[in-house]
């Protein structure tokens, strides 16, 4: 195999904080490793649009040959991300999108078929009938709208259900705290709660907690991930009901991005599958990543072995130069 150019990819992520986040970026750098040439220079935003657009003119100015965004609200993105495109640069989007089609390929799910799933979902939990409140994630971040239009779709057929009220948690678990806080008197007649992602599906048990709520409410979330405090472990201990695995696409995201610096074809949508997680398969789940991080730190092991063993391979070398010079 020819040695692979030393590429350099930005990443422009809008927020690093949180587990999905952190566990895209770990993916990411398990698939890098497999490139060892490469570099990636990463950015955290912070949830902030305009950190965002400065951190990607940074990015442009430092001569990358690819770039890979999770833009943080699609508008205020749009421009900076069309730039870089029509300036040649190929643009890896990834789980939230601009409102632009200037891009070389998407790789995530589908977040109105996610919102579909989890319409449908719920139309079966509440038996046709019922109050949901929704909370949403950043009014202007693509998967809020998509998921919104997704859930009411899903939620069609089922008459005597009604979305009764809707607010934002702008994806963050502090900020839907403090709105849920405020509806006291509507979430005495809730049924369920409908929550763009995990950690805004936890600030509804906290709140209905603190309200002394004791009223059967469920709790739907999206994201589903494994490890301490993921939407896993709460299906499993029952602070929430079920989740949408929305997969974080690390590892497809630097595959898709070495496949075109590769100028291999590609897709230039690539869909994540998502399912319904709930109690009847979240201990599958939970065996599986068990399984797959057991595998994982297998791998690890091996490659610092290999390290080890290449490191005493080039002194050995060191030694037998020494010997041939004197
Ligand atoms: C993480 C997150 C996820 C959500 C996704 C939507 O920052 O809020 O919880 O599924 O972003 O873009």
């Amino acid at each position: 195999k020819k040695k692979e150019a030393k590429y350099v990819i930005g990443f422009s992520q809008c927020v690093g904080s949180d587990l999905w986040r952190r566990t895209m970026l770990e993916e990411m750098k398990m698939e890098l490793s497999l490139h060892p040439g490469a570099t990636l220079v990463y950015r955290d935003a912070n949830n902030s649009n305009r950190k965002q657009i400065s951190q990607v003119g940074e990015l442009l100015k430092m001569n990358i040959d690819l770039l890979i965004i999770s833009p943080n609200e699609a508008r205020p993105l749009t421009p900076i991300v069309e730039e870089a495109y029509n300036s040649g640069i190929p643009v890896v989007i990834i789980d939230r999108k601009t409102s632009s089609s200037a891009y070389t390929a998407y790789v995530g799910a589908d977040n109105y078929q996610i919102g579909k799933m989890a319409g449908q979902y719920v139309s079966g939990l509440l038996k046709g009938k019922g109050n949901i409140m929704e909370i949403m994630g950043l009014p202007g971040s693509s998967p809020t709208i998509e998921r919104q239009r997704g859930f009411a779709e899903g939620l069609q057929k089922s008459a005597n259900i009604r979305i009764s009220n809707q607010i934002y948690g702008d994806w963050l678990k502090s900020h839907a705290i403090d709105e849920l806080l405020k509806m006291n008197e509507t979430l005495r007649t809730t049924d369920l709660i409908f929550a763009h992602n995990d950690q805004m599906a936890s600030a509804a048990r906290e709140a209905l907690d603190k309200l002394g709520i004791k009223r059967k409410v469920a709790i739907i979330g999206i994201d589903a991930l494994p490890g301490q405090g993921g939407g896993l472990q709460m299906i499993d201990g029952k602070v929430i009901d079920a989740s949408m695995l929305y997969p974080t696409g690390g590892k497809e995201a630097i595959s898709t991005a070495f496949r075109i610096l590769g100028k291999e074809s590609i897709l230039k949508e690539n869909i994540l599958q998502s399912v319904v997680i709930d109690s009847s398969n979240v201990q599958l789940m939970k065996l599986q990543w068990n399984k797959f991080s057991s595998q994982q730190r297998d791998i690890e092991r091996q490659q610092s072995l290999l390290a080890e063993q290449r490191s005493l391979f080039d002194n050995q070398q060191l030694t037998l130069n020494v010997t041939v010079v004197t």
